[in-house]
């Protein structure tokens, strides 16, 4: 395991993984199997996955980021286990109807971006870094944040704010950047960092005052719980008996809707009550597998990412 870590720095990879043995061990269940990576980052779960199946074992890298796909590129030339697509992983169905796959052994999704989107100034993913305020995952698509900014009302954008950013001061902050857009157009990542503090008033400890707002935005052009709960849906339909669903989350609105979603399945269908059911009918296809888990106090102290994370695990029963 050290030694995998070691090449992953040697080769350059700037993503360190999250929960990456523990989410590897709940999702290879058949060392022949087949899997998807549905967030294949820079392919650190990929390639623990790809190290315990055997020769018959295959998977899937999806990524929506064309510099993702370019690495999952190298790995499948070098691997003809591994395979790839770019887009979304909502696209489930698709991505697997290329491969001719009706069914897999497991989905992981690792959730949000990566180091690399975030360290890129060019990306615009960071208050941290001044770059055009892009913050797309695919750049493929439209709008950037900056054309949203550009053309949204002033209620809507108050209303991403808050909805995906939890940010009490959304309104203030949505009417900032309409006065200040009839001055100038807000291009850059510096630009909406320092307006938005400018909007909010009282400060947070240890927090950047735009960390809310940034994150709301990035949800919202990412259309990122639209495609998850897409997702999720997708990954259950196409477990075979036994197979699982393993999701790493990184703040609460995804944690809450994939803690749903499991725990919905896993209680079974509502049925009408004082009507006869069969126990067939009152079972559940799926099953969680243990509780939540996070990330040990050595991995938060070696990984500040890993401090939000939570994973849940889903199966669907054996027949
Ligand atoms: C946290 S990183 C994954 C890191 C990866 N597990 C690794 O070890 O390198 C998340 C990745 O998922 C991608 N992503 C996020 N949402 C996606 C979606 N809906 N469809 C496909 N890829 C997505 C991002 O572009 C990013 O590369």
């Amino acid at each position: 395991m050290t030694a995998r870590r070691d090449d992953q720095a040697n080769e350059g990879y700037q993503h360190r993984s999250v929960l990456l043995d523990a989410a590897v061990d709940y999702l290879v269940t058949d060392e022949n199997g087949r899997y998807v990576d549905a967030t294949f980052g820079r392919g650190g779960h990929s390639r623990l996955i790809l190290g315990k199946l055997g020769q018959d074992g295959q998977l899937l890298g999806i990524d929506k980021d064309p510099e993702a796909i370019a690495v999952a590129g190298e790995l499948a030339s070098g691997d003809s286990r591994f395979q790839w697509y770019h887009g979304s992983f909502a696209e489930l169905d698709l991505a697997l109807e290329r491969q001719g796959w009706s069914q897999v052994d497991g989905v992981l999704m690792d959730l949000g971006v990566s180091s690399p989107q975030l360290d890129d100034a060019s990306r615009g993913f960071s208050f941290m870094r001044d770059g055009p305020l892009d913050m797309r995952m695919n750049p493929q698509q439209e709008p950037s944040a900056a054309q949203w900014l550009a053309e949204a009302d002033e209620r809507e954008i108050a209303d991403v704010i808050w909805r995906y950013g939890e940010e009490r001061f959304s309104r203030r902050i949505a009417r900032l950047v309409v006065e200040r857009r009839q001055e100038q157009p807000i291009e850059t990542t510096r630009q909406l960092a320092e307006l938005v503090a400018e909007a909010v008033p009282k400060k947070e400890k240890h927090k950047h005052p735009a960390t809310r707002a940034f994150q709301a935005i990035r949800i919202f052009i990412n259309r990122e719980l639209e495609d998850l709960e897409a997702g999720l849906a997708a990954a259950v339909d196409r477990l075979a008996p036994g197979g699982r669903l393993v999701v790493i989350s990184f703040h609460s609105l995804e944690d809450r809707l994939v803690k749903r979603f499991m725990r919905d399945l896993a209680r079974g269908p509502k049925l009408p009550k004082g009507i006869p059911v069969t126990a067939e009918q009152e079972e559940s296809g799926f099953q969680l597998i243990g509780k939540a888990s996070k990330a040990n106090e050595q991995e938060i102290t070696e990984n500040v990412r890993a401090r939000s994370a939570v994973m849940r695990v889903l199966e669907r029963k054996a027949n």
